[in-house]
């Protein structure tokens, strides 16, 4: 089961190829430096809420503080994944073989957008899954969904101390402001260019079938389980997740 998608699958550039004229404090682009496979990132609706909170309790003391700012009970990340309003904003996903939910996004469009729409980036990334770059990937495909509905600034805070979200920001070009314990970071995006707009609509299109797949393949391993029970033979059956 391919758990990511050769670049070569599909046929236009890959994102981050800003125009030649882009102004100059606009997003860098080389977010995209490894950019030689394509992570299946999927946009999440309200049937994965369940997941998502799943996802957040499995994020220790310390990711939580991290994540949130403060380190967030049960309870606190219940009430703000009964918040998200998957019609305002943009929740990404990356589930792995298992459709265990790996790693999760939240693009939060500001209220008040006037004539500089904005929008705040926030991300998890499940421990055992880091440094395989689903965080970058993460925020790269952030930055192409609020440079297609029309964002020009993208907000992340960061504590301090948090070097690897450090990181994946700076790399992508922000500009941060430093407040004690606290660290301020935008990004200036240039607009939307038609391969951007083809490109996210690829990769979701993938993304999906992928979801899919793994659907599949799981329901399969399920039947398989339950008829190498039925015939009594346990030996190498598959548990579920
Ligand atoms: C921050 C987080 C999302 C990064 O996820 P990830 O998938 O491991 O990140 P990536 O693999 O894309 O790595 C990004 C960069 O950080 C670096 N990095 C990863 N872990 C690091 C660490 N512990 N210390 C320093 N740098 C680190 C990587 O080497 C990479 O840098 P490079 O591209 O220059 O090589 C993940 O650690 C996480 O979920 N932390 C808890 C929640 C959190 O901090 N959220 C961010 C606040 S919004």
């Amino acid at each position: 089961m391919f758990d990511i998608l050769p670049r070569h699958l599909y046929s236009v550039a890959p994102f981050g190829a800003v125009p030649a004229a882009a102004p100059q404090a606009t997003a860098q682009t080389n977010v995209s430096r490894k950019a030689d496979v394509l992570v299946p990132i999927r946009s999440l609706g309200e049937n994965h809420r369940a997941r998502i909170a799943r996802h957040l309790k499995a994020l220790d003391v310390h990711d939580r503080y991290f994540r949130f700012g403060f380190a967030a009970n049960d309870e606190q990340i219940d009430r703000y994944v009964n918040g998200l309003n998957f019609e305002r904003d943009e929740i990404f996903g990356i589930y792995n073989r298992n459709l265990v939910l790996i790693a999760v996004a939240h693009l939060a469009y500001a209220p008040d957008t006037g004539a500089n729409p904005s929008a705040e980036f926030g991300v998890s990334v499940l421990a055992q899954a880091r440094g395989r770059l689903y965080g970058t990937r993460l925020f790269e495909r952030a930055m192409m969904h609020a440079r297609n509905v029309g964002v020009n600034r993208l907000y992340v805070h960061v504590l301090s101390e948090n070097a690897a979200m450090l990181r994946i920001a700076r790399h992508a070009g922000s500009t941060f402001v430093c407040d004690g314990a606290e660290t301020e970071g935008h990004l200036t995006l240039p607009p939307a260019t038609l391969n951007c707009h083809l490109t996210e609509l690829v990769e979701e299109q993938l993304a999906q079938a992928n979801y899919q797949i793994k659907l599949q393949a799981r329901q399969l391993r399920h039947t398989l389980s339950n008829l190498q029970s039925a015939w009594g033979g346990t030996d190498g059956a598959e548990k579920s997740d």
